[in-house]
């Protein structure tokens, strides 16, 4: 079995699914839900004895030496993480908690396992840490996209404490010889997606004829990737990347906000026309974000060459898929809408003014 962290947040409940479908092998889910972590994304699998659910800290070293004692898993993929640039620099400090001492309790737990197995489950064990194309920091528009080798130069709380993460799971590899892989994708969207980043917000916020704030000019670029695609990236380097080695993932496929959110317009007046008129009339274009890294960019070369992964969805085909999975489910949209949600839209973006 597998020991998965985060599994109940966007990435990891869809990796989840993905893996049990696809491998039929159990996961050990450890997920401290916290206003991310949605057990119901997993509802699926609710009666499923492949997936066993713990409800637990990342940071608890206790807890985790019972869970991998008790488990024996042999592999750990790490999703668990504060994943949201806005909220990083409302609050850093959760970011450093979990980002940062988390997975340095997480790679001491999993080192002192690690060393208790026998040679050959010792040589097959690996520990996958899913990082993000942020900490590479921003691009100018001529600039080629991230390779492998692109120095990290993070510029948000968020990336930071992901680029002290990516450093401690090198260190736990050059220093101990844990064999970890890193990879290191871009901006994912799909179905489980919380309303808070760009793309869900965008699609709820129309369908409730809200504005749709848009972070300055909109020109800020981002490669987007249909979550299934991420999750079948890690599937490969989990099963063939080199220990020690990361991988950058992405979609090959840069676009500025403004078209994203564009497209998300012209696809709900297709399959759900408003008839107040085109959403596109709801785009506001708002203060921007303190800090903006202004384009990411992915190259991912590597992993396509050296182990054969390369995306199956378009962004056509990925975001028409998405935006059918909101439309279908409005039951999950509005559970997730909360109180603790709305007060989160009340910090973000009251203070913000319209241009
Ligand atoms: P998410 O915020 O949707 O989910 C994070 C999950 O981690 C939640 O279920 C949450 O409850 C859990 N969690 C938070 N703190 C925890 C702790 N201390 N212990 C245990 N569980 C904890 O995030 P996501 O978008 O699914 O991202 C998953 C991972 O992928 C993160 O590490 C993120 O940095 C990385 N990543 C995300 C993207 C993206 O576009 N969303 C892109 C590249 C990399
Ligand atoms: P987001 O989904 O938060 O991901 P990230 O900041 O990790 O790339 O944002 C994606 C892009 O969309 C980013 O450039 C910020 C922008 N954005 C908006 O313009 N408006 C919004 O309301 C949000 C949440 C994001």
């Amino acid at each position: 079995m597998i020991l998965v962290t985060g599994g109940a947040g966007f990435i990891g409940a869809n990796f989840v699914l993905d893996w049990v479908e696809a491998t039929g092998e159990p996961v050990l889910n450890l997920d401290a839900l916290t206003y991310a972590g949605n057990l119901e994304n997993l509802a699926s699998l609710k009666d499923d004895p492949r997936h066993v659910f713990v409800h637990g800290d990342i940071a608890d070293r206790a807890l985790l030496d019972r869970l991998l004692a008790d488990h024996r898993p042999r592999a750990v993929v790490n999703f668990a993480a504060e994943s949201h640039v806005d909220r990083s620099i409302h609050g850093p400090g959760a970011f450093i908690k979990t980002n940062v001492e988390g997975t340095f309790t997480l790679l001491e737990a999993v080192r002192a396992h690690w060393l208790a197995l026998d040679a050959a489950a010792r040589a097959s064990f690996r520990f996958l840490h899913v990082s993000t194309d942020e900490v590479y920091g921003s691009l100018g528009p001529g600039d080629p996209p991230f390779r492998e080798t692109h120095p990290y130069e993070p510029n948000s709380p968020y990336s930071a404490s992901k680029a002290a993460s990516d450093h401690l799971v090198r260190a736990w590899h050059h220093t101990y010889g844990l064999p970890v892989l890193t990879t290191n994708c871009s901006n994912n969207y799909g179905p489980y997606h919380f309303p808070e980043k760009l793309i869900p917000l965008m699609i709820v916020n129309a369908l409730a004829g809200k504005p749709l704030p848009v972070y300055g000019d909109g020109m800020q670029v981002r490669d987007w990737l249909y979550v299934k695609d991420h999750c079948s990236a890690i599937r490969t380097v989990l099963e063939r990347g080199q220990p020690g080695q990361t991988y950058n993932v992405g979609g090959w496929n840069e676009k500025p906000n403004i078209e994203i959110v564009r497209s998300i317009c012209a696809l709900l007046d297709e399959m759900r026309p408003d008839p107040a008129g085109p959403y596109a009339r709801l785009v506001k274009h708002v203060t921007d974000r303190p800090g903006h890294d202004r384009r990411y960019a992915i190259d991912a070369s590597r992993i396509e060459r050296e182990l054969g992964w390369r995306p199956a969805e378009t962004f056509e085909t990925g975001i028409r898929k998405t935006v059918r999975w909101y439309l279908d489910h409005p039951d999950w949209v509005a559970r997730v809408q909360s109180g603790a949600y709305r007060d989160w839209v009340d910090t973000n973006y009251a203070g913000r003014s319209t241009a």
